[in-house]
């Protein structure tokens, strides 16, 4: 059931607020952001008073830019209603302009002083940075410099900054941008997309883990043998090569959101479900994880690339970027001393599936049948995506007269289990989080520098060829050296 805007009086809601998206004609736009805004206002969770304004370098008028949008509604939103679109495209305003330029900044400002007036307050600005890293800080210094970024005052009117990833090449240039971030902006107005954190998938692993009391004791090393984090994909790089090719998996979503997943899933009770303390709680773990020393990286990290990457569009001929990853490692943590953990993504795998994998140890004295001589392991497989459940291997007696043991399973369907509720897509949940100003959702910089430290290391004996590069077949469902 969806319910148009009007009718919702959730107050929380209720501030005006004008959404800026730089870099409006895009790729995120399109995928991303639109679906997202689209199933919001069906919902009647944005403001009333609400307004986007997309900016680009590309020559349209509003009816354009509105004409674009909703082509974008009939696309991507299959069955929206066509009067709900009229409505919303109406949202809709467009600023031409070049990020390196100030005429567009300075035209903005004043567009946005003239709604102010229209409206009589001063709305909350919100500053989507949805353009390609490479403008970042242009962007952050023109944003900062023509005054766009302050609130009317200390009391009203907040403005935000939500940055997409990559955050950064390396440890160096994350340092170096988040510093400049650091000096425009104050922390409370920065939300640095991870948008794994917005999956509803991923939000549970803190509620599967602190709301049920029989994992307890059995959360850490004592119980645990090992961690197993899988990000697998079936699309290969598509028409993304140019991007692609220059960063990798590893960075594409191993710093990020593999290592966001390994956080949610090791961190301690963060003691209140609250932004600073969930944060706070995400980034000691991850600066627990071990950096791996050169002799470790070769041993204990394997880069692959599925064949026929190279002829990819936009991609080098002789292109060594990996298109899968697998590392162990460990948490330095006391909790989890010795748990080998276990990440691993790739591009042209055999399936799409988001996986993690905890195995429990053979519990010793163990009652089993003599004649086994098996050692009798639980599993839970926490499941991300496409499926969204958990799974857990369990042992029983065989129906008969001896005494025989089987592995059988139990089985939680997040969407069976929820049947007739609306789950909403990550972008609408991270969207409504700035909105409200909840930072939860998003990655401090504490967090960002944690995952750097830990990939460095990697992606610098990857480039001096301390791994070589494994090609392995399209479809493969694991890659091993001879591969
Ligand atoms: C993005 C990566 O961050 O995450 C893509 O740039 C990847 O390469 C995508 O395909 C995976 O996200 P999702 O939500 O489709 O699992």
């Amino acid at each position: 059931m969806t319910r148009p805007m009007e009718q919702k009086q959730d107050k929380q809601n209720l501030l005006p607020t004008i959404f800026v998206i730089l870099g409006a004609t895009g790729d995120l736009m399109r995928r991303k952001l639109t679906p997202a805004l689209f199933h919001l206002y069906e919902k009647g969770d944005l403001p009333p008073l609400f307004q986007v304004i997309g900016f680009s370098r590309d020559e349209l008028t509003v009816e354009g830019f509105r004409k674009m949008v909703a082509g974008i509604v009939r696309e991507r939103v299959p069955g929206a209603d066509q009067s709900t679109i009229e409505k919303f495209v109406k949202f809709f305003a467009y600023q031409h302009g070049f990020f390196e330029e100030d005429k567009g900044y300075r035209e903005m400002a004043s567009y946005l002083g003239r709604k102010d007036g229209e409206w009589m307050v001063c709305a909350n600005k919100l500053f989507y940075i949805a353009a390609s890293p490479q403008f970042y800080e242009t962007i952050f210094r023109k944003l900062a410099s023509s005054g766009l970024t302050k609130p009317c005052s200390p009391k009203e009117g907040w403005t935000r900054v939500i940055v997409e990833k990559p955050f950064g090449k390396d440890l160096k240039t994350a340092q170096a941008l988040d510093a400049l971030l650091g000096k425009l902006f104050k922390e409370e107005q920065i939300y640095r997309i991870d948008h794994y954190l917005g999956k509803e998938t991923v939000q549970n692993i803190l509620a599967f883990r602190f709301s049920n009391s029989f994992l307890q004791g059995s959360w850490n090393a004592k119980a645990v043998e090992s961690i197993k984090i899988q990000l697998f994909e079936k699309e290969g790089v598509g028409n993304r090569g140019g991007f692609y090719d220059g960063i990798g998996t590893l960075r594409d979503v191993g710093q990020n959101h593999v290592l966001q997943l390994l956080a949610l899933f090791t961190m301690e009770n963060p003691g209140a479900f609250d932004g600073s303390s969930i944060r706070r709680a995400r980034a000691q773990i991850l600066r627990s994880l071990r950096s791996l020393k050169p002799k470790e990286i070769e041993e204990a990290t394997l880069r692959g690339q599925y064949e026929g990457y190279t002829s990819e569009k936009n991609v080098a001929p002789d292109s060594q970027t990996e298109t899968y990853f697998r590392i162990e490692t460990f948490l330095d943590a006391s909790r989890w001393k010795g748990v080998p953990v276990i990440l691993e993504s790739g591009k042209e795998m055999s399936e799409d599936r988001v996986d993690v994998i905890v195995t429990f140890r053979h519990y010793t004295p163990c009652l089993c049948p003599p004649a086994s001589g098996k050692h009798y392991q639980n599993v839970l497989y926490y499941h991300i995506q496409p499926r969204e459940g958990i799974d857990v291997s369990f042992w029983v007696k065989k129906p008969g007269p001896e005494m025989t043991i089987e592995e059988r399973g139990f089985s939680f369907d997040y969407k069976k289990a929820f049947e007739g509720t609306e789950f909403s897509d990550a972008y609408e949940r991270l969207l409504l989080h700035v909105i409200r100003g909840d930072q939860t959702l998003f990655v401090s910089t504490q967090e960002i520098m944690a995952e750097w430290k830990f990939v460095d290391p990697i992606l610098r004996a990857w480039q001096q060829n301390k791994v070589p590069l494994t090609i392995y077949k399209k479809h493969s469902s694991e890659i091993d050296e001879s591969t």
